[in-house]
């Protein structure tokens, strides 16, 4: 593991008295770089951010930030800082007081406490919002007043538990972009979770797709969405058609990567099942003796087929996974 990563993670397992957690964990995060840990619900990742951040104590393993070892370290003496999925900010306080309190803590003088605040509610975005109290803003407006709080104590290692997840939609990829701008402006080492793999997909350096307590790949998004390691993989990210072969494997492919033509000799023959609209490209599903096949189509290709039609399937680049999940190559 290289010597000069910002945040390592040696050998970890932190366990809970019922047996669960996570188990042997190894990780390291360069400076600058934002790493997403994606998995199902209770899959291990808010223990993992706890560990680091010191809420919850490792049963064995090390963490080193900078080189040094903070594996047996006070939450608050620890250079992270973490942003949880909500109820993040003191309901009391206003935005000004609430961002102001670490600041207050650290000693930093008043005057400076002021241009550092002003700094950051402008580079967040909330500008004019110094006197407004949590409970008379909106949850993505209190999520951007959280994560400013978070980066004005400059942490080393910025934690970040789904932050954006009771978001809706449109305001969540939003916020995503802006993240992501600020994190790469400021060089900061963030690691984030979600268990939503379309923004771990879109914010990530690199992306951990966990599984029940362990990690199952480690890779930048291109490569875990191109070379899926594991069948528990290609299922959890994008879409995926599993074909059975006669050999007993399975052979995987995107619906990207399936060609549709009228008639018989594909490599796959079967009959239209449904066709349905998606905006500007539409989805067909095909049965076939190996089960239904999910392709995408233009618009105009689509209006050669109706319900039932025969037709041939083309599959192009694929995976082959044995059926014990493992790849076969
Ligand atoms: N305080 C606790 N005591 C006992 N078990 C716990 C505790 N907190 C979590 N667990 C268990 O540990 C496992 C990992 O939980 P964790 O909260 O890390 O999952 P997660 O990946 O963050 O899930 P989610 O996406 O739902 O937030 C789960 O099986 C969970 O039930
Ligand atoms: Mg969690």
């Amino acid at each position: 593991m290289s010597g000069n990563a910002k945040l390592e993670i040696r050998d970890l397992t932190m366990l809970y008295k019922t047996g669960d957690g996570v188990r042997n964990i190894n990780l390291a995060v360069e400076q600058g770089e934002l790493v997403t840990l994606l998995g199902p619900s209770g899959c291990g990742k808010t223990t993992i951010l706890r560990t680091i951040g010191g809420f919850l104590q490792a049963a064995s393993g090390q963490i080193l930030i900078s080189g040094k070892d903070i594996t047996h370290m006070l939450p608050e003496k620890r250079p992270t800082a973490m942003v949880f999925q909500s109820y993040n900010l003191w309901p009391h306080m206003t935005v000004y007081e609430n961002m102001a309190f670490g600041l207050k803590l650290r000693k930093v003088p008043k005057s400076e406490q002021k241009r550092r605040i002003a700094e950051m509610l402008e580079m967040i975005k909330m500008s004019g919002y110094e006197k407004k109290y949590p409970g008379q803003m909106s949850g993505g407006q209190q999520q951007r007043i959280a994560i400013g709080r978070s980066l004005l104590l400059q942490p080393d290692v910025l934690l970040l538990d789904e932050p954006f997840s009771a978001l809706d939609a449109k305001i969540r990829s939003q916020m995503r972009e802006e993240l992501r701008k600020i994190q790469t402006d400021l060089n900061i080492t963030v690691v984030f979770v979600t268990h939503d793999q379309e923004e771990a997909m879109a914010l990530s350096d690199r992306i951990v797709v966990m599984n029940k307590g362990s990690f199952e790949q480690v890779g930048p998004p291109q490569e875990i969405y191109n070379r899926p390691a594991s069948r528990y993989v290609a299922d959890f990210i994008g879409e995926m058609n599993f074909i059975p072969m006669p050999d007993g494997s399975i052979k995987a492919v995107r619906p990207e990567n399936v060609s549709v033509s009228p008639g018989t000799g594909g490599n796959l023959d079967g009959y239209v099942r449904t066709i349905m609209m998606l905006g500007h490209y539409i989805e067909m599903t095909v049965d076939t003796d190996c089960g239904i096949v999910k392709l995408f189509v233009s618009a105009e290709e689509a209006e050669q087929y109706k319900r039932g039609n025969p037709v041939a399937l083309t599959l192009g680049e694929s995976h082959r996974y044995n059926d014990d999940q493992s790849a076969a190559g």
